[in-house]
């Protein structure tokens, strides 16, 4: 019944509903076109010609004790998905950054017209380190289901300071008590990013953005997962330029999701509380490397349970059939290869604000 309600809502709110077939199913586990269950989390979608590629993190399963790869399944109708299975392969090689026990989390596949490549961007830790190493990593292609090979793994804009970052106040200071008043100043003024300074940026949880004019952009928490930082990638977009900034030092964003529309930039986020789910918050902006504004308070998701994003924590906005797709994970960490997937409409109110309802099946 519920369901209904928040479905009629999405009706009313003009939800262009333009796939055949009923797509997504928000409830149902996903399966392949083999009737294999999907592992694919944390991931993206990159559209070529009539094919839709969504690519993610292989976990853990029946299949494997370790982290395989990056897996990737395709469709063209959004209804059946055929395994093209792992387009980025860890080795085994224990001397190899990319060795089986690394980890890879939230693959973004981009297509760069200048090279004619597709480009793999993830946030990789290197085995045994836990979360320590906090790097991003690119990889190549020539086709959309790989091989990709790994190009470069490392922190973001080594001895680069942010564009909107007044260098060298905070220089040297090492915080020893954290969470007081005294330490969210020196968040502020950068305490992270002078400790960082030398051997480049932390990058966690992270998504690639192509905007319109061909320019694209890293988003990634950084400084302790504190800060999230935005940086422009060059036209091969297999690096970054040296420019970038920070936006909203301490505000302890993950999981960035980010899209245009009426030529503003939204981003929507989550709190971070590990693979437990919490309040999604959003954001915008005039200019990618502008000033982003908080939308204090709310979150886009509306109805029951959208205070803890219906269960999910984001991970990409795709536009599919027509409509603006939220995909989200809704992570189950005694098994995450179980993992399920939500992918819900991104409506847009009078004041053009995103509104993202719960819908079971569209
Ligand atoms: C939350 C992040 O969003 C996930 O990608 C993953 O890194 C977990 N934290 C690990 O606890």
């Amino acid at each position: 019944m519920k369901f209904q309600f928040f479905a009629s809502i999405a009706a009313a709110l003009c939800l262009s509903a333009n796939v055949g077939a009923a797509a997504f199913d928000n409830v149902a586990p996903m399966s392949d076109t083999d009737g294999n269950p999907v592992n694919c989390h944390g991931g993206g979608i990159l559209k070529v010609d009539s094919v839709y590629y969504w690519y993610g993190e292989h976990r853990p399963g029946h299949e494997a004790n370790y982290q395989k790869g990056v897996s990737c399944y395709s469709t063209t109708d959004l209804v059946n998905w055929k395994n093209e299975g792992i387009v980025f392969e860890k080795v085994d090689d224990p001397s190899s950054e990319i060795q089986k026990h690394c980890t890879i989390e939230r693959p973004k596949v981009v297509y760069c017209p200048k090279t004619g490549k597709y480009v793999l961007w993830f946030h990789h830790e290197l085995a045994g380190r836990g979360y320590e190493a906090a790097r991003c990593a690119v990889a190549e292609s020539d086709t959309p289901v790989g091989p990709f090979k790994l190009k470069w793994s490392g922190r973001v804009n080594p001895g680069v300071y942010p564009m909107n970052m007044e260098p060298r106040q905070v220089k040297g200071i090492v915080p020893d008590e954290w969470w007081t008043e005294e330490w969210f100043k020196l968040v502020d003024k950068g305490v992270f990013v002078e400790r960082d300074i030398d051997g480049g940026q932390m990058s966690r949880d992270m998504t690639v953005f192509v905007d319109d004019d061909g320019k694209a952009y890293h988003v990634y928490s950084s400084e302790e997962n504190l800060t999230l930082q935005i940086a422009e990638l060059n036209d091969d977009y297999n690096a970054h330029t040296g420019k970038y900034i920070r936006i909203f030092p301490g505000g302890h964003n993950e999981a960035p999701v980010v899209f245009k529309h009426g030529g503003k930039y939204w981003m929507v986020t989550s709190g971070c509380t590990g693979w437990a789910p919490n309040k999604a918050r959003m954001m915008w902006a005039d200019d990618m490397l502008g000033e982003w504004h908080m939308v204090e308070g709310k979150t886009p998701c509306i109805g029951p349970d959208a205070e803890l994003t219906f269960g999910g924590q984001g991970t990409y906005c795709a536009e599919m059939g027509g409509n603006l797709v939220f995909m989200a994970d809704k992570w189950t960490p005694k098994c995450l290869a179980g993992s399920g997937s939500l992918w819900l409409p991104i409506l847009f109110d009078r004041e053009g604000t995103p509104v993202i309802p719960f819908v079971t099946k569209w």
